[in-house]
Protein backbone atom coordinates (compact mmCIF):
# COMPACT_ATOMS: atom_id res chain seq x y z
CA UNK A 1 0.00 0.00 0.00
CA UNK A 2 1.18 3.55 -0.50
CA UNK A 3 1.44 5.49 2.52
CA UNK A 4 2.29 9.19 3.74
CA UNK A 5 3.83 9.48 7.26
CA UNK A 6 3.80 13.03 8.27
CA UNK A 7 7.19 13.46 10.74
CA UNK A 8 10.30 11.90 10.79
CA UNK A 9 11.34 11.77 14.49
CA UNK A 10 11.61 9.12 16.95
CA UNK A 11 8.20 7.58 16.18
CA UNK A 12 7.67 8.67 12.82
CA UNK A 13 10.90 8.22 10.61
CA UNK A 14 11.02 4.51 12.75
CA UNK A 15 7.25 3.68 11.91
CA UNK A 16 7.82 4.96 8.22
CA UNK A 17 10.96 2.58 7.58
CA UNK A 18 9.01 -0.23 9.32
CA UNK A 19 5.95 0.37 7.13
CA UNK A 20 8.76 0.29 4.39
CA UNK A 21 9.93 -3.11 5.25
CA UNK A 22 6.63 -4.76 5.69
CA UNK A 23 6.56 -3.58 2.13
CA UNK A 24 4.50 -0.84 1.78
CA UNK A 25 5.69 2.17 -0.44
CA UNK A 26 6.36 5.24 1.86
CA UNK A 27 6.06 8.74 1.53
CA UNK A 28 7.95 10.42 4.37
CA UNK A 29 7.51 14.41 5.16
CA UNK A 30 9.26 16.58 7.69
CA UNK A 31 9.83 20.10 7.35
CA UNK A 32 12.64 20.45 8.75
CA UNK A 33 14.72 20.69 5.14
CA UNK A 34 18.10 19.51 6.39
CA UNK A 35 17.09 16.68 8.47
CA UNK A 36 15.24 15.75 5.29
CA UNK A 37 18.77 16.08 3.18
CA UNK A 38 20.23 13.97 5.41
CA UNK A 39 17.89 11.37 5.38
CA UNK A 40 17.65 11.43 1.53
CA UNK A 41 21.69 10.85 1.68
CA UNK A 42 21.39 7.84 3.84
CA UNK A 43 22.51 9.41 7.28
CA UNK A 44 20.35 8.90 10.45
CA UNK A 45 19.42 11.65 12.04
CA UNK A 46 19.18 10.05 15.37
CA UNK A 47 20.69 7.06 17.45
CA UNK A 48 18.32 4.01 17.37
CA UNK A 49 19.61 -0.24 16.87
CA UNK A 50 19.37 -0.73 13.19
CA UNK A 51 17.68 2.18 11.72
CA UNK A 52 21.17 2.91 9.93
CA UNK A 53 20.97 -0.57 7.68
CA UNK A 54 16.48 -0.09 7.71
CA UNK A 55 17.02 3.36 6.21
CA UNK A 56 19.94 2.41 3.54
CA UNK A 57 18.28 -1.15 2.55
CA UNK A 58 14.92 0.72 2.18
CA UNK A 59 16.35 3.99 -0.01
CA UNK A 60 18.30 1.10 -1.97
CA UNK A 61 14.87 -0.73 -2.97
CA UNK A 62 13.29 2.71 -3.41
CA UNK A 63 10.53 1.98 -1.10
CA UNK A 64 10.67 4.79 1.38
CA UNK A 65 10.79 8.67 -0.06
CA UNK A 66 11.52 11.39 1.82
CA UNK A 67 10.32 15.31 1.44
CA UNK A 68 10.47 18.40 3.30
CA UNK A 69 7.19 19.39 1.75
CA UNK A 70 3.78 17.64 1.23
CA UNK A 71 2.88 19.04 -1.88
CA UNK A 72 5.14 16.27 -3.74
CA UNK A 73 3.77 13.25 -1.93
CA UNK A 74 -0.02 14.68 -1.76
CA UNK A 75 -1.54 12.50 -4.65
CA UNK A 76 0.59 9.52 -4.03
CA UNK A 77 -2.03 8.25 -0.95
CA UNK A 78 -5.52 8.69 0.25
CA UNK A 79 -4.04 7.93 3.90
CA UNK A 80 -1.83 10.32 6.10
CA UNK A 81 -0.61 8.47 8.71
CA UNK A 82 0.56 11.67 11.47
CA UNK A 83 3.61 11.29 13.68
CA UNK A 84 4.86 14.83 14.64
CA UNK A 85 5.55 16.20 17.50
CA UNK A 86 2.75 17.22 20.38
CA UNK A 87 4.28 19.20 22.86
CA UNK A 88 2.95 20.87 26.31
CA UNK A 89 2.03 24.59 26.88
CA UNK A 90 2.50 25.51 29.95
CA UNK A 91 -0.78 24.72 30.95
CA UNK A 92 0.62 21.11 30.26
CA UNK A 93 -2.00 21.27 27.56
CA UNK A 94 -1.65 18.77 24.48
CA UNK A 95 -0.38 21.62 22.16
CA UNK A 96 -1.65 20.73 18.51
CA UNK A 97 -0.13 23.42 16.45
CA UNK A 98 1.98 21.43 15.00
CA UNK A 99 -1.20 18.65 13.68
CA UNK A 100 -3.27 21.82 12.64
CA UNK A 101 -0.33 22.76 10.83
CA UNK A 102 -0.08 19.22 8.73
CA UNK A 103 -3.94 19.11 8.48
CA UNK A 104 -4.30 23.16 7.09
CA UNK A 105 -1.34 22.15 4.42
CA UNK A 106 -3.32 19.31 3.46
CA UNK A 107 -6.68 21.40 2.98
CA UNK A 108 -4.98 23.67 1.03
CA UNK A 109 -3.50 20.91 -1.10
CA UNK A 110 -6.81 19.45 -1.15
CA UNK A 111 -8.71 22.26 -2.39
CA UNK A 112 -6.64 22.90 -5.37
CA UNK A 113 -7.54 19.41 -6.42
CA UNK A 114 -11.12 19.94 -5.93
CA UNK A 115 -10.92 22.81 -8.24
CA UNK A 116 -9.24 20.38 -10.80
CA UNK A 117 -11.87 17.26 -9.50
CA UNK A 118 -9.58 15.07 -8.35
CA UNK A 119 -10.55 15.72 -4.64
CA UNK A 120 -10.85 12.48 -2.44
CA UNK A 121 -11.29 12.78 1.24
CA UNK A 122 -8.09 11.63 3.16
CA UNK A 123 -8.26 9.37 6.05
CA UNK A 124 -5.64 11.06 8.30
CA UNK A 125 -4.76 8.18 11.03
CA UNK A 126 -3.54 9.96 14.09
CA UNK A 127 -0.33 8.22 15.85
CA UNK A 128 0.88 11.59 17.56
CA UNK A 129 -0.16 11.54 21.67
CA UNK A 130 -3.28 13.66 21.73
CA UNK A 131 -5.51 14.14 24.36
CA UNK A 132 -8.32 12.66 25.15
CA UNK A 133 -11.35 14.16 22.84
CA UNK A 134 -8.77 15.66 19.98
CA UNK A 135 -10.31 13.40 17.28
CA UNK A 136 -13.81 14.55 18.47
CA UNK A 137 -12.49 18.11 18.16
CA UNK A 138 -11.00 17.67 14.78
CA UNK A 139 -13.82 15.84 13.11
CA UNK A 140 -15.54 19.05 13.85
CA UNK A 141 -12.77 21.32 12.66
CA UNK A 142 -12.12 19.50 9.65
CA UNK A 143 -15.03 17.86 8.44
CA UNK A 144 -13.28 17.06 5.05
CA UNK A 145 -10.96 14.51 7.18
CA UNK A 146 -11.93 10.79 8.27
CA UNK A 147 -9.66 10.78 11.50
CA UNK A 148 -8.70 7.45 13.24
CA UNK A 149 -6.80 7.21 16.42
CA UNK A 150 -4.16 4.91 16.35
CA UNK A 151 -1.55 5.31 19.36
CA UNK A 152 2.05 4.06 19.15
CA UNK A 153 3.31 2.38 21.93
CA UNK A 154 7.08 1.77 21.03
CA UNK A 155 10.15 2.25 23.11
CA UNK A 156 13.17 4.30 21.69
CA UNK A 157 16.41 1.68 21.98
CA UNK A 158 14.54 -1.05 21.01
CA UNK A 159 11.81 0.95 18.59
CA UNK A 160 12.50 -0.83 15.40
CA UNK A 161 11.23 -4.66 17.35
CA UNK A 162 8.15 -2.79 18.90
CA UNK A 163 7.18 -1.53 15.62
CA UNK A 164 7.92 -4.92 13.43
CA UNK A 165 5.78 -6.60 16.75
CA UNK A 166 3.29 -4.77 18.15
CA UNK A 167 1.37 -5.65 21.06
CA UNK A 168 -1.88 -4.55 20.06
CA UNK A 169 -2.84 -2.22 17.45
CA UNK A 170 -5.53 0.78 18.58
CA UNK A 171 -8.58 1.42 16.29
CA UNK A 172 -9.83 4.58 17.40
CA UNK A 173 -12.97 5.68 15.48
CA UNK A 174 -15.23 9.15 16.67
CA UNK A 175 -18.39 7.60 14.90
CA UNK A 176 -18.23 4.76 17.63
CA UNK A 177 -18.87 7.82 20.55
CA UNK A 178 -22.66 6.31 20.13
CA UNK A 179 -22.42 2.78 20.29
CA UNK A 180 -19.39 0.66 20.51
CA UNK A 181 -22.02 -2.31 20.50
CA UNK A 182 -23.35 -1.50 17.66
CA UNK A 183 -20.31 0.49 15.24
CA UNK A 184 -21.27 2.74 12.31
CA UNK A 185 -20.11 1.76 8.99
CA UNK A 186 -17.74 4.38 9.18
CA UNK A 187 -16.19 2.55 11.90
CA UNK A 188 -16.23 -0.93 10.16
CA UNK A 189 -14.05 0.99 7.15
CA UNK A 190 -11.58 2.72 9.91
CA UNK A 191 -10.69 -1.00 11.13
CA UNK A 192 -10.56 -2.13 7.27
CA UNK A 193 -8.15 0.93 6.28
CA UNK A 194 -6.17 0.30 9.14
CA UNK A 195 -5.88 -3.64 8.87
CA UNK A 196 -4.89 -2.78 5.32
CA UNK A 197 -1.72 -0.53 6.48
CA UNK A 198 -0.78 -3.55 8.40
CA UNK A 199 -1.58 -6.05 6.21
CA UNK A 200 2.29 -7.00 5.80
CA UNK A 201 2.70 -8.06 9.58
CA UNK A 202 0.26 -10.82 9.28
CA UNK A 203 -1.06 -10.00 12.64
CA UNK A 204 -3.58 -11.93 14.13
CA UNK A 205 -7.37 -10.33 14.14
CA UNK A 206 -7.31 -10.19 17.83
CA UNK A 207 -4.73 -7.42 17.58
CA UNK A 208 -6.62 -5.05 16.32
CA UNK A 209 -8.43 -3.40 18.89
CA UNK A 210 -11.97 -1.33 17.39
CA UNK A 211 -13.05 1.46 20.35
CA UNK A 212 -14.13 4.84 20.34
CA UNK A 213 -11.44 7.45 19.73
CA UNK A 214 -11.88 8.77 23.16
CA UNK A 215 -11.22 5.81 24.63
CA UNK A 216 -8.12 5.16 22.07
CA UNK A 217 -6.49 8.26 22.96
CA UNK A 218 -7.17 7.77 26.53
CA UNK A 219 -5.06 3.52 26.65
CA UNK A 220 -2.19 5.35 25.37
CA UNK A 221 -1.99 7.95 28.68
CA UNK A 222 -2.96 5.41 30.65
CA UNK A 223 -0.41 2.89 29.85
CA UNK A 224 2.28 5.10 30.04
CA UNK A 225 0.98 6.29 33.35
CA UNK A 226 1.04 2.42 34.59
CA UNK A 227 4.59 2.19 33.67
CA UNK A 228 5.37 5.20 35.59
CA UNK A 229 3.56 4.37 38.33
CA UNK A 230 5.65 0.53 38.50
CA UNK A 231 8.51 2.70 38.33
CA UNK A 232 7.19 5.34 40.94
CA UNK A 233 6.66 2.48 43.53
CA UNK A 234 9.23 0.46 43.05
CA UNK A 235 11.67 3.29 43.68
CA UNK A 236 9.94 4.77 46.39
CA UNK A 237 10.00 0.25 47.65
CA UNK A 238 13.81 1.05 47.38
CA UNK A 239 14.13 4.12 49.93
CA UNK A 240 12.72 2.47 52.51
CA UNK A 241 14.70 -1.00 51.66
CA UNK A 242 18.11 1.38 52.06
CA UNK A 243 16.86 2.34 55.67
CA UNK A 244 15.34 -1.23 56.31
CA UNK A 245 18.76 -3.05 55.21
CA UNK A 246 16.81 -4.92 52.77
CA UNK A 247 17.32 -5.38 49.51
CA UNK A 248 15.25 -4.04 46.66
CA UNK A 249 16.59 -6.29 44.02
CA UNK A 250 15.66 -9.65 45.32
CA UNK A 251 11.98 -8.03 46.51
CA UNK A 252 11.79 -7.19 42.63
CA UNK A 253 13.05 -10.89 41.49
CA UNK A 254 10.16 -11.84 43.93
CA UNK A 255 7.55 -9.62 42.68
CA UNK A 256 7.87 -10.61 39.20
CA UNK A 257 7.28 -14.16 39.26
CA UNK A 258 3.63 -13.15 40.98
CA UNK A 259 1.46 -13.39 37.61
CA UNK A 260 -0.82 -11.05 38.76
CA UNK A 261 2.57 -8.49 38.78
CA UNK A 262 4.76 -9.57 35.96
CA UNK A 263 8.52 -8.60 35.62
CA UNK A 264 8.79 -5.71 33.44
CA UNK A 265 9.38 -1.88 34.88
CA UNK A 266 10.43 -2.83 38.08
CA UNK A 267 13.83 -1.63 37.86
CA UNK A 268 14.88 0.46 41.12
CA UNK A 269 17.37 3.92 39.87
CA UNK A 270 16.89 7.16 39.75
CA UNK A 271 14.06 7.38 38.10
CA UNK A 272 12.02 8.16 34.50
CA UNK A 273 12.51 10.40 31.81
CA UNK A 274 12.47 10.74 28.22
CA UNK A 275 9.95 12.79 25.68
CA UNK A 276 7.20 10.64 26.75
CA UNK A 277 6.16 9.78 30.58
CA UNK A 278 6.87 12.95 32.16
CA UNK A 279 5.13 15.07 29.50
CA UNK A 280 2.25 12.58 29.35
CA UNK A 281 1.93 12.60 33.04
CA UNK A 282 1.70 16.70 33.43
CA UNK A 283 -1.08 16.30 30.22
CA UNK A 284 -3.21 14.23 31.37
CA UNK A 285 -3.46 15.85 34.80
CA UNK A 286 -4.13 18.80 32.98
CA UNK A 287 -6.93 16.96 31.10
CA UNK A 288 -8.13 15.45 33.76
CA UNK A 289 -8.08 18.99 36.23
CA UNK A 290 -10.40 20.18 33.06
CA UNK A 291 -12.88 17.40 33.68
CA UNK A 292 -12.66 18.58 37.67
CA UNK A 293 -10.77 15.40 38.27
CA UNK A 294 -8.22 15.25 41.24
CA UNK A 295 -5.58 12.51 39.96
CA UNK A 296 -3.87 11.76 43.26
CA UNK A 297 -1.68 9.23 42.61
CA UNK A 298 -0.95 10.10 38.99
CA UNK A 299 0.16 13.61 40.37
CA UNK A 300 1.48 11.58 43.25
CA UNK A 301 3.91 9.71 40.34
CA UNK A 302 5.46 12.93 39.52
CA UNK A 303 6.29 13.57 42.87
CA UNK A 304 8.02 10.12 43.80
CA UNK A 305 9.99 10.68 40.42
CA UNK A 306 11.68 14.17 41.32
CA UNK A 307 12.05 13.15 44.51
CA UNK A 308 13.56 9.91 44.00
CA UNK A 309 16.85 11.55 41.91
CA UNK A 310 17.13 14.76 44.56
CA UNK A 311 17.57 11.48 47.33
CA UNK A 312 20.52 10.16 44.99
CA UNK A 313 22.08 13.66 44.46
CA UNK A 314 21.83 14.68 48.20
CA UNK A 315 23.42 11.17 49.03
CA UNK A 316 26.64 12.12 46.39
CA UNK A 317 26.79 15.30 48.31
CA UNK A 318 26.48 13.91 51.93
CA UNK A 319 29.23 11.75 51.35
CA UNK A 320 31.42 14.17 50.80
CA UNK A 321 30.65 16.55 53.16
CA UNK A 322 30.66 13.90 55.82
CA UNK A 323 34.41 12.93 54.46
CA UNK A 324 35.47 16.62 54.58
CA UNK A 325 36.04 17.44 51.19
CA UNK A 326 35.06 20.54 50.12
CA UNK A 327 32.86 19.80 46.58
CA UNK A 328 34.36 22.70 44.72
CA UNK A 329 37.76 20.84 44.88
CA UNK A 330 35.70 17.35 44.18
CA UNK A 331 35.57 16.30 40.26
CA UNK A 332 33.36 13.79 39.60
CA UNK A 333 32.73 11.32 36.44
CA UNK A 334 29.38 10.48 35.20
CA UNK A 335 29.09 7.69 32.72
CA UNK A 336 25.44 7.85 30.85
CA UNK A 337 23.16 10.63 29.96
CA UNK A 338 20.47 9.75 27.73
CA UNK A 339 17.65 9.02 29.44
CA UNK A 340 18.06 5.18 29.00
CA UNK A 341 20.41 3.30 27.26
CA UNK A 342 20.21 2.61 23.40
CA UNK A 343 19.19 6.02 22.85
CA UNK A 344 20.99 9.19 22.19
CA UNK A 345 18.23 11.26 23.51
CA UNK A 346 18.77 13.75 26.27
CA UNK A 347 15.38 14.92 26.88
CA UNK A 348 14.08 15.01 30.65
CA UNK A 349 16.93 11.98 31.50
CA UNK A 350 17.34 11.89 34.86
CA UNK A 351 20.93 11.90 34.31
CA UNK A 352 21.05 16.06 33.70
CA UNK A 353 18.78 16.66 36.81
CA UNK A 354 21.64 15.10 38.92
CA UNK A 355 24.07 16.76 36.97
CA UNK A 356 22.00 20.43 37.29
CA UNK A 357 21.94 19.51 41.81
CA UNK A 358 26.07 18.49 41.39
CA UNK A 359 26.94 21.81 39.58
CA UNK A 360 24.71 23.92 41.81
CA UNK A 361 26.88 22.65 44.82
CA UNK A 362 29.76 23.40 43.08
CA UNK A 363 30.99 20.10 41.99
CA UNK A 364 33.32 19.58 38.86
CA UNK A 365 32.20 17.00 36.48
CA UNK A 366 33.66 14.71 33.62
CA UNK A 367 30.64 13.54 31.61
CA UNK A 368 30.68 10.26 29.35
CA UNK A 369 27.95 8.62 27.50
CA UNK A 370 28.56 6.63 24.28
CA UNK A 371 25.51 8.25 22.07
CA UNK A 372 25.06 11.57 23.83
CA UNK A 373 28.53 13.11 23.22
CA UNK A 374 26.57 15.70 20.76
CA UNK A 375 23.61 17.15 22.64
CA UNK A 376 25.63 17.10 26.07
CA UNK A 377 28.31 19.06 24.28
CA UNK A 378 25.72 21.68 22.62
CA UNK A 379 23.99 21.95 26.43
CA UNK A 380 27.24 21.99 28.38
CA UNK A 381 29.83 24.25 26.20
CA UNK A 382 29.77 27.12 27.98
CA UNK A 383 30.65 25.60 31.47
CA UNK A 384 33.73 25.50 32.51
CA UNK A 385 33.11 23.19 35.39
CA UNK A 386 32.08 20.63 32.70
CA UNK A 387 34.31 18.37 30.69
CA UNK A 388 32.42 15.93 27.75
CA UNK A 389 34.65 12.83 27.20
CA UNK A 390 34.40 10.55 24.23
CA UNK A 391 36.06 7.46 26.05
CA UNK A 392 34.44 6.07 29.62
CA UNK A 393 37.98 5.50 31.03
CA UNK A 394 39.48 8.76 30.16
CA UNK A 395 36.33 10.36 32.21
CA UNK A 396 37.78 9.14 35.40
CA UNK A 397 41.37 9.78 35.52
CA UNK A 398 41.95 11.27 38.90
CA UNK A 399 38.12 12.07 40.39
CA UNK A 400 36.92 11.48 43.05
CA UNK A 401 33.82 9.31 42.63
CA UNK A 402 32.21 7.64 39.84
CA UNK A 403 28.20 8.10 39.21
CA UNK A 404 26.63 5.33 36.94
CA UNK A 405 23.18 7.28 35.57
CA UNK A 406 22.41 5.42 32.78
CA UNK A 407 22.73 1.65 32.27
CA UNK A 408 24.44 1.23 29.13
CA UNK A 409 26.05 -2.87 28.60
CA UNK A 410 29.71 -1.23 27.96
CA UNK A 411 29.33 -0.02 31.42
CA UNK A 412 27.84 -3.55 32.71
CA UNK A 413 30.99 -5.14 31.51
CA UNK A 414 33.51 -2.53 32.59
CA UNK A 415 36.71 -3.28 33.59
CA UNK A 416 36.39 -2.92 37.55
CA UNK A 417 40.13 -3.04 38.62
CA UNK A 418 41.18 -0.48 35.88
CA UNK A 419 38.25 1.81 37.31
CA UNK A 420 39.67 1.60 41.13
CA UNK A 421 43.08 2.19 39.33
CA UNK A 422 41.97 5.52 37.61
CA UNK A 423 40.52 7.31 40.40
CA UNK A 424 41.49 8.97 43.48
CA UNK A 425 39.67 6.88 45.95
CA UNK A 426 37.63 3.80 44.89
CA UNK A 427 34.04 5.29 45.39
CA UNK A 428 31.30 4.45 43.42
CA UNK A 429 27.61 5.64 43.29
CA UNK A 430 25.63 3.33 40.86
CA UNK A 431 22.24 5.06 40.03
CA UNK A 432 20.84 2.11 38.28
CA UNK A 433 22.22 -0.99 40.30
CA UNK A 434 24.79 -2.52 37.60
CA UNK A 435 27.46 -3.46 39.90
CA UNK A 436 26.81 -6.58 42.37
CA UNK A 437 27.68 -5.25 45.71
CA UNK A 438 29.75 -8.33 46.63
CA UNK A 439 32.12 -7.82 44.56
CA UNK A 440 32.47 -3.81 44.71
CA UNK A 441 33.08 -4.40 48.32
CA UNK A 442 35.69 -7.53 47.76
CA UNK A 443 37.42 -5.13 45.45
CA UNK A 444 37.60 -2.48 48.19
CA UNK A 445 35.38 0.24 46.98
CA UNK A 446 33.05 2.16 48.26
CA UNK A 447 29.92 1.32 46.58
CA UNK A 448 26.47 2.60 47.38
CA UNK A 449 23.64 1.63 44.97
CA UNK A 450 20.14 1.97 45.12
CA UNK A 451 17.82 0.39 47.56
CA UNK A 452 20.12 -1.93 48.68
CA UNK A 453 20.58 -1.77 52.13
CA UNK A 454 23.69 -1.39 54.25
CA UNK A 455 25.08 1.97 52.33
CA UNK A 456 22.81 4.88 53.86
CA UNK A 457 24.60 8.10 54.22
C1 LIG B 1 7.53 4.97 26.65
C2 LIG B 1 6.59 3.76 26.59
O1 LIG B 1 7.23 2.63 27.18
C3 LIG B 1 6.20 3.43 25.15
O2 LIG B 1 5.26 2.36 25.12
C4 LIG B 1 5.57 4.68 24.51
O3 LIG B 1 5.25 4.46 23.14
C5 LIG B 1 6.54 5.85 24.61
O4 LIG B 1 6.89 6.08 25.99
C6 LIG B 1 5.84 7.07 24.04
O5 LIG B 1 4.91 7.54 24.69
O6 LIG B 1 6.15 7.45 22.90
P1 LIG B 1 10.13 5.38 26.17
O7 LIG B 1 9.91 6.64 26.93
O8 LIG B 1 10.76 5.46 24.83
O9 LIG B 1 8.72 4.62 25.95
O10 LIG B 1 11.05 4.39 27.03
P2 LIG B 1 10.81 3.36 28.23
O11 LIG B 1 11.60 2.15 27.93
O12 LIG B 1 9.39 3.14 28.55
O13 LIG B 1 11.54 4.08 29.46
C7 LIG B 1 11.07 5.31 30.01
C8 LIG B 1 11.90 5.69 31.23
O14 LIG B 1 11.64 4.80 32.32
C9 LIG B 1 13.42 5.63 31.01
O15 LIG B 1 14.01 6.76 31.61
C10 LIG B 1 13.86 4.37 31.72
O16 LIG B 1 15.18 4.43 32.19
C11 LIG B 1 12.87 4.35 32.89
N1 LIG B 1 12.67 2.99 33.45
C12 LIG B 1 12.11 2.02 32.70
C13 LIG B 1 13.04 2.76 34.78
O17 LIG B 1 13.53 3.65 35.50
N2 LIG B 1 12.81 1.49 35.31
C14 LIG B 1 12.26 0.50 34.56
O18 LIG B 1 12.08 -0.62 35.11
C15 LIG B 1 11.89 0.76 33.23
Amino acid sequence: MKLIVVGAGNIGLVTALCFAEKGNQVYCVDSDQPKINKLKSGETTLFEPQLDSLLATHLSKSNIHFSHQLDSFINQSDVILIMVGTPNNDAGEVDLTAIENVLNDILRLSVTALNSRSFTVKTIVLKSTVAPGTNIKLTAKYPNFNFISSPEFLREGSAIYDCLNPDRIIVGSASRQQSNAHPSSQAESDLKIIKKIYAGYKLSDDKFLPMDSVTAEMTKYAANIFLAARISLINEFSRVCEKAHADVEILKHALGLDRRLGSEYLNAGIGYGGSCFPKDIDAFLSYANSLNENLIITSAIRKTNDHQVKTFAARIANYFKAAGINSSEATLAIWGAAFKPETDDLRDAPALKLIDFLLAHNFKLNLYDPRATSGLKTLFKENPNVKIFENSYEALNTTHALIVATEWNEFKSANLKEIKKLLRKPVVFDGRNIFSPPIMRELGFEYFSVGRGFNEL
